[in-house]
């Protein structure tokens, strides 16, 4: 399969220490895949990286085959992400603004916003909060808005940091659930960074282990989890002694 998004030799630095260093990394159509490891392992920074929001010290990144130019990532490229962060950093106003932000910025006719608004809206399952101030919502419904905005602009790749990871247990369930559906039936491809073996086993289907800046396994997520290797096997065994793998 040809990769969407491709690192070479990819390394970072800040203040003298290496905080990345992937020799080689894809992103390919139609996956939804995973990064885990311990705190601190560079997993945010992997992400930032993947999604040209952060730039690489070392090495090239490349879109569809094409070197992108570092620091000089075209607009129409940007437009192609989205990204859901732990923080659903909402704007002051309601509901259905914040969601049709990126719409209103690529400026699509008024009608076509308050249509598509509606859809996902409906999709996840607040419709009845259109009209709120986005300010005052609980924190699992502030992270539906913040996905559907991300969604609604119908992203090539939808990148997600920890998007789950504040919300108590019922409220994740739910939500990840709705999500695995919606994600599913729009065929976005999405990577997923979180520390939690639940989420990961239940939404994703490749994974990649990062630890100390290295990807140190990806494979299939069942065969990751299943088989560690001498490298990620400390990491995610302490998580499977609590956590039972079935899918
Ligand atoms: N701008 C920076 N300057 C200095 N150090 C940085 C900078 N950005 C990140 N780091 C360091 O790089 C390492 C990786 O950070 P990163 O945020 O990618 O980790 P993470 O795996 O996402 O961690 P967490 O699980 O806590 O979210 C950390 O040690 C962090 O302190
Ligand atoms: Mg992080």
């Amino acid at each position: 399969m040809n990769p969407l998004v491709e690192l070479n030799n990819i390394t970072v630095k800040a203040q003298n220490k290496t905080i990345l260093d992937i020799p080689e990394f894809q992103i390919c159509a139609g996956e939804f895949l995973g990064i885990m490891g311990p705190n601190g392992a560079g997993k945010s920074t992997l992400l930032k990286v993947l999604a040209f929001l952060e730039k690489q010290s070392g090495g090239e990144i490349l879109y569809r085959g094409k070197v992108i130019p570092k620091g000089n990532v075209p607009l129409e490229l940007r437009r192609k992400f989205s990204i859901a962060l732990q923080q659903s950093l909402l704007l002051d106003g309601t509901v259905f603004h914040n969601i049709a932000i990126g719409l209103t910025l690529r400026k699509l006719p008024k009608g076509d916003i308050k249509d598509k608004v509606a859809h996902w809206l409906e999709l996840f399952g607040i419709s009845h909060l259109a009209k709120k101030n986005a300010l005052y919502l609980s924190g699992g419904e502030a992270q539906r808005v913040n996905l559907a905005r991300a969604m609604i602009v119908e992203p090539e790749i939808l990148f997600l940091d920890e998007p789950f990871s504040a919300l108590d247990f019922p409220t994740k369930i739910k939500l990840m659930e709705d999500f695995k559906g919606i994600i599913e039936t729009a065929r976005t491809t999405a990577v997923f960074v979180s520390h939690d073996l639940m989420e990961i086993n239940y939404l994703t289907n490749r994974l990649a282990i990062i630890v100390n800046g290295e990807v140190k396994q990806s494979g299939p997520t069942p065969r990751v989890l299943e088989h560690p290797n001498s490298s990620t096997a400390s990491f995610l065994n302490e998580w499977k002694k609590f956590y039972p793998l079935a899918r």
